[in-house]
């Protein structure tokens, strides 16, 4: 498959372009034109504005689907942090829909969090706190617009939601869960390994499914 990867030089995003070249894809890695990350030999890196539009709609024209690891860079997890660019998801995701449109890429993935939208019912309390009272309320606040805005798009959309984020090695264990308890977390090779899963399916099982690999209730 042709995949074009935003957010490749984070955590999540990195991964993606490894292993999407791992397994035969054909991968163009978007990053900032500040970014000194270098992709791997077998991607083609295009630096460009995640605002611009025009930029995008070019980097998709051909492209069969559209993985995104995009997220808020905050300083701290402060209550009075502000992120880089508070705004990041609300505004962008717009006009990534709209270049997708243009260049007529139907399919998305995109990482959200465990705890956005209905699924905050399922998250261990402390984690709860946790989202209310640090600067995680601000990031929270924009996945949730970039989830409505995405799965209101017409496109065929998983807003995937993983756990807490780590750099442990794959396990190979990630799953779709409805409740946790205790640590939940699930590495980012795991996350890059179970979005690439799905986007080889024909089609999503879920629209926001949470994924972990501890945790589980
Ligand atoms: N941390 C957790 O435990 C956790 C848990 C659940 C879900 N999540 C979600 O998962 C996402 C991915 O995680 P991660 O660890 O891969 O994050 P990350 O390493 O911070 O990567 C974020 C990506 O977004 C890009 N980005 C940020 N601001 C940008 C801007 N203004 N213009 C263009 N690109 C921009 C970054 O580019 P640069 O490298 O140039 O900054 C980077 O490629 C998080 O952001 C969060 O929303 C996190």
């Amino acid at each position: 498959m042709k995949l074009v990867i935003l957010g490749a030089s984070g955590g999540c995003g990195r991964q993606l372009v490894r292993q999407a070249l791992t397994r035969g894809h054909e991968v163009t890695a978007v990053a900032r034109p500040s970014s000194s990350y270098s992709a791997p030999d077998g991607a083609t890196l295009t630096r460009g504005d995640i605002f611009d539009q025009d930029f995008l709609a070019q980097t998709f024209a051909g492209a069969d689907a559209v993985l995104s690891s995009l997220g808020l860079k905050v300083p701290s997890l402060s209550p009075f942090a502000t992120p880089e660019v508070p705004d990041l998801l609300s505004r962008a995701t717009p006009i990534i829909v709209a270049a997708m449109k243009r260049a007529e890429v139907k399919r998305i993935i995109a990482i959200s969090a465990g705890g956005v939208g209905d699924s905050y019912a399922w998250m261990p309390g402390v984690f709860k706190v946790f989202i209310k009272t640090t600067v995680l309320r601000k990031a929270y606040a924009e996945l949730e617009k970039m989830e409505k805005i995405l799965l209101e798009s017409g496109l065929d959309v998983c807003c995937c939601r993983p756990t807490g984020l780590s750099d442990d090695p794959a396990t190979g264990r990630a799953r779709v869960v409805t409740s946790l308890k205790g640590r939940a977390q699930i590495p980012r090779a795991d996350v890059a390994a179970w979005m690439l899963d799905a986007i080889e399916r024909p089609s999503f099982a879920a629209r926001g499914p949470v994924i972990t690999v501890t945790g589980a209730g």
